[in-house]
């Protein structure tokens, strides 16, 4: 195994160091003395110190050495920002910087590009700068979406990852474990600092039978959605396994993957196996394809291994799903489809079909849709709602470009947006409906949270594969089953959808496109970093304070948020994007999207000062201009979704203390204990009903230790005797001395300069 391998044929001097992975194996698989999933193979062989780590699934903190860091370039801005002000030199891991979230489609990928080039370029200066200065990778705007671009150049078997956004998981495609976590997390890594997780459970997801027909890689993970939830991968990496496995591409899998964001796991993992060496082939990795089939034993479960969850699933009895509204868990098989709209009261006019974005772009994706718009070509039609394509990377740009699917695209109706996120990410100006107007649109995107994509709450968004997409935007309406149902030809004869079909990977192999990438130089000491004073996209850090050591008394609940409050809730995107590296005037959006439990409302909640009500931010600016330090009530998986840690900055920022909630999602609960927070939860997750919105709060933070409860003392509103209520926490010795130092940088910052 002691072989050089460069980890991409982007860097050198990067191996993939298969040799110490299996070293620290062994050491681990002597002491636990069992057989293991490939998850933990992975995560075990990362370890920082195999010897001494504690180790038990669900309980210990990992200590990891991830192999690389990608940043895309909405986050990254945050986490070089961070970075800066630890003072070193250089990055100490691998990592890379992706420009795709800024990007607004409009009128179509290259004048939006163009556009966006010009809009944002000062943030763009900044990365592409700051990157050269600390040598970092930069794929510049118009390269495309991140997950993509790792897919196709730097995951590999048996790697680690972290990526600062929700959807890194998609490298598990290529047997990568990827992992999304907050900006903060990424400075550590950065800075050479072990990366820390809570040693995940393992959900196994067994597969057996075939694909065939209209059910795609996509309705595996849509159907998983629908049996776990939003909130049942917490804490869990899922792995799939089994022979049903070898009938899906490694863009399938890494679909999959993808979307497994959206149950809250840590990441999914399919192991090594054939079509992933076909795909490293493809994109010219032949040579780690070789290396991995050396190690291919360690790339995949033991025999005998456990997993916590298990489910099976017949991929030849499995139904092609659409998910939604409103949430990604909502599972309906298209032969109830129709049924559910009619009895939810769905618009059933379909307004707009999307493909395409991270989750769905590879060139199989593309292929199979195109199949299917040109089978509706040939008989006259074309797509009746608004129809578009959004590619995953310049290379499959490039590819479906010279292999044809482009133009069939085009002439089937639809607008080819940019290789970035596009609409998925509120990045779209739509013209189509005026807002409030209840609608329905349908993607092959992975999330559709309310107001998502086009920032209307009426808008009803699907998701499914892009094969159901093209056909249902042929259709025009949702109401249309193409496995069932007939559509009319020009010459009014009615007619079926042939199933889809294409290669999964381009015969004539990826034409690598326009040249979109920026390496560090060899000498970056001349080089600076550009960011203008007056910016208001850009703003450098200032150090946040260090706890008093005191209990906190009187403390007013800034809102006592009910229901779903994820982090588009807490820090929304759409607009408020392009102030990502401005942590005062992005502020200005924290809270506004929580529903007050005191009034049902939005952004309107009770100023205890003044006596009215007025918006989230401005209260907080006024508690914090009056120095009272506030805390926010919160529900049930408190800041799912994206790993955004401005959803954490921001109330740091404007003076919050502590966030209570009934339970909180993974990434967020850590990224509030990085900046400095207390994310605390009711012992017992009835006392939130016990709390009134306007009742004060003691907290005795004094308290605070390993393992142990602390006091909330409740001063009710309307009067009567104070009481008790116990909050549990989940802070480990490192992590409390980030709270009391003010955050884990100042912490790191402290380390450096002793
Ligand atoms: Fe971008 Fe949407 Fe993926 S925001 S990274 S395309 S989930």
């Amino acid at each position: 195994l002691s072989r050089k391998v460069e980890m991409t044929n982007w860097e050198k001097g990067h191996y993939i160091n298969y040799k110490k992975m299996n070293e620290n194996l062994n050491i681990v698989r002597q002491r636990l003395n069992r057989p293991l999933t490939y998850a933990e193979k992975i995560l075990y062989s990362h370890l920082d110190d195999p010897h001494g780590q504690d180790i038990e699934r669900g309980k210990s903190y990992l200590k990891l050495r991830p192999d690389r860091v990608a940043c895309q370039d909405a986050t990254a801005q945050m986490a070089i920002l961070q970075f800066m002000s630890a003072g070193m030199p250089s990055v100490a891991t691998p990592t890379t910087v992706h420009c795709d979230h800024l990007i607004e489609a409009q009128v179509g990928g290259e004048k939006d590009l163009a556009r966006a080039t010009d809009i944002n370029k000062e943030v763009y200066d900044f990365l592409s700068t700051s990157c050269a200065k600390y040598n970092i990778g930069f794929w510049k705007p118009g390269s495309g979406i991140i997950h993509q671009i790792l897919l196709e150049n730097y995951a590999f078997p048996g790697g680690l990852l972290i990526g600062t956004d929700s959807h890194t998981p998609n490298a598990g495609g290529l047997g990568m474990a990827a992992i999304g976590v907050g900006g903060a997390d990424a400075v550590d890594v950065m800075a050479n600092l072990p990366w820390e997780l809570k040693a995940p459970k393992v959900i196994g997801v067994k597969l057996t039978g075939q694909l065939s027909g209209w059910t795609s890689p996509k309705d595996i993970i849509l159907k998983v959605a629908g049996i776990l939830t939003v909130k049942g991968g917490t804490g869990a990496i899922v792995e799939y396994h089994g022979p049903g496995v070898d009938s899906l591409s490694c863009t399938g899998m890494g679909t999959i993957c993808n979307m497994g964001a959206e149950i809250g796991a840590t990441t999914s993992l399919f192991p090594f196996n054939d079509r992933m060496y076909d795909y490293l082939a493809k994109t010219k990795r032949t040579e780690i394809g070789d290396y991995a089939r050396e190690y291919a034993r360690e790339l995949r479960e033991d025999e005998g291994a456990e997993y916590d969850e298990l489910i099976e699933l017949n991929l030849s009895e499995l139904e092609p799903h659409i998910n939604g509204p409103f949430t990604p868990d909502l599972a309906t098989p298209i032969s109830k489809f129709k049924e559910a709209v009619k009895e939810n009261k769905w618009p059933e006019e379909l307004k707009v079909g999307l493909i395409g974005s991270c989750t769905n772009s590879s060139y199989e994706d593309m292929n199979r849709a195109a199949s299917i718009a040109e089978d509706a070509m040939a008989h006259g039609i074309k797509a009746k709602s608004l129809f578009t394509v959004t590619p995953g990377s310049e290379q499959i740009r490039a590819t479906i470009e010279r292999d044809g699917q482009l133009k069939t695209f085009e002439e089937f109706g639809g607008m080819v947006l940019a290789n970035a996120c596009g609409p998925c990410i509120g990045q779209w100006a739509r013209a189509d409906v005026s807002k409030g107007e209840p609608n329905s649109i349908i993607s092959s995107y992975n999330r559709n949270f309310t107001g998502r994509n086009d920032a209307n709450p009426a808008t009803h968004a699907f998701v499914t594969s892009p094969d159901l997409v093209v056909a249902m935007t042929i259709a025009g309406t949702l109401a249309f089953n193409p496995l069932t149902d007939t559509l009319k030809g020009k010459d009014g004869k009615e007619f079926k959808l042939k199933e889809p079909s294409g290669a999964a990977l381009p015969p004539n192999g990826f034409d690598p496109g326009e040249d979109t990438y920026q390496a560090p130089p060899e000498d970056r000491s001349s080089v600076s970093v550009a960011v203008s004073p007056t910016s208001d996209r850009l703003q450098l850090l200032q150090p946040f304070e260090a706890w008093n050591g005191k209990d906190a008394e009187d403390m007013p609940i800034l809102i006592k948020a009910q229901g779903k409050t994820t982090t588009d809730h807490i820090s929304m995107a759409g607009p408020w994007l392009k102030y990502r590296g401005h942590l005062d005037n992005i502020s200005n959006n924290m809270l506004i999207g929580a529903i007050n439990s005191d009034n049902g409302e939005a952004n309107k909640i009770k100023n205890i000062l003044t006596g009215d009500y007025d918006a989230v931010p401005a209260v907080a600016r006024d508690y914090k201009k009056n120095g009272i330090k506030w805390v926010v009530v919160g529900d049930w998986n408190y800041g799912e979704g994206s790993s955004r840690e401005h959803a954490a900055l921001e109330p740091r920022h404007l003076g919050g203390l502590a966030i209570i909630t009934r339970s909180f999602a993974r990434i967020h609960e850590t990224n509030l204990k990085k900046q400095g927070m207390l994310p605390l939860t009711f012992s017992d997750p009835a006392d939130y009903d016990k709390i009134g919105p306007h009742d004060k709060v003691d907290l005795l933070i004094t308290e605070l230790g390993v393992g142990k409860p602390m006091t909330l003392r409740v001063h009710p509103a309307k009067g009567g005797d104070a009481f008790n209520v116990e909050l549990a926490h989940t802070f480990n010795e490192g992590q409390i001395e980030w709270f009391k130092n003010g955050s884990a940088l100042n912490t790191m910052a402290k380390a450096h300069k002793s």
